[in-house]
């Protein structure tokens, strides 16, 4: 039997929990937690990824706000907005959407960001601090996969866990995490030049896969019996009205019936991601009001 890990109803539910917070701290007179947005440029999922988050931030009564700056926006007019942000006491947390235009230097970026407000979590601190096991914002995607082994009760104690790709974002966080004291899984990172990256991941009990190649996890790559979490999302152009579809790196309808749980794509680790980001900013907001 397998279990599907849907992040949809999960996230649901969680956001559900975020938004009886904020009622409660609002009736208690509180102002409203503030999540600001920057987006540079036009890119396409960019955007809809930033309107899902302004969405999200009203569904749990957050307020939030979105610049959208033109992408020949100079460097310094963006760390001059960031700069602003930081000083702006009524905001609990900053996000700058990326990837940003070339000219610009996207470590410099998230460098200037104060890592207080840094709610995606990808400041050297909050990074050095996830690293030495300290409490600190967790990128979104490794918290929200964190969540969901541990709502759906997965065992990650002494088991293997590979994890495909070796991103800032996703896969360096999610091995340290995994392999952190109170998960405690035996951690291997596969990336780019791995060769064989199936003879890791078909003896592992967990495999974690975000590499951005759509169906890359094959069913000869899978133990049997193992939890896959399927950390992809592509857009490959298909001939409907959005003129993409979503995919993930798994091929799931090969791999599925071989594994004791999996993710879907679309509606398994994306809603968890946007889940997360609402923590960190409930959790900034707390931190800033004493709450
Ligand atoms: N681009 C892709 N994922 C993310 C994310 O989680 N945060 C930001 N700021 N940009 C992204």
């Amino acid at each position: 039997m397998t279990t599907i890990l849907d992040g949809k109803t999960l996230a649901l539910k969680l956001r559900g929990q975020i938004k009886e917070k904020v009622d409660k701290f609002k009736s208690e007179g509180h102002r409203a937690p503030h999540l600001a947005a920057i987006l540079v440029g036009e890119d396409g999922a960019s955007k809809t990824y930033v309107a899902s988050k302004e969405r999200d931030c009203d569904f749990v009564g957050f307020k939030s706000s979105v610049h959208k700056l033109p992408a020949d926006t100079s460097e310094e007019d963006l760390l001059n907005l960031i700069s602003s942000i930081n000083n702006d006491e009524d905001i609990d947390g900053l996000i700058v959407q990326l990837p940003v235009p070339k000219h610009i230097n996207a470590t410099k970026v998230t460098e200037a960001i104060n890592y207080e407000i840094d709610v995606d979590g990808f400041h050297t601190i909050s990074v050095g601090k996830l690293t030495k096991n300290e409490d600190t914002f967790i990128s979104a995607t490794p918290f929200g996969v964190i969540m969901m082994l541990e709502d759906y009760g997965i065992e990650t104690k002494g088991k293997s866990c590979v994890v495909v790709g070796r991103s800032n974002i996703v896969g360096r966080p999610m091995s340290i995490l995994m392999s952190q004291g109170g998960r405690d899984a035996t951690v291997t990172v596969c990336h780019r030049y791995t060769p064989n990256v199936g003879e890791f991941t078909k003896n592992a009990d967990i495999v974690i896969v975000a590499v951005g190649i759509p169906d890359f996890l094959k069913v000869d790559m899978v133990k049997e019996g193992a939890v896959i979490v399927d950390v992809g999302i592509t857009r490959v152009d298909a001939d409907n009205k959005r003129g993409y579809v979503l995919k993930g790196d798994v091929d799931y309808e090969n791999v599925k019936d071989k594994t004791s749980a999996i993710t879907p794509v679309p509606g398994g680790v994306g809603p968890m991601t946007r889940y997360g980001l609402l923590f960190n900013t409930l959790k900034s907001y707390k931190k800033k009001l004493n709450l």
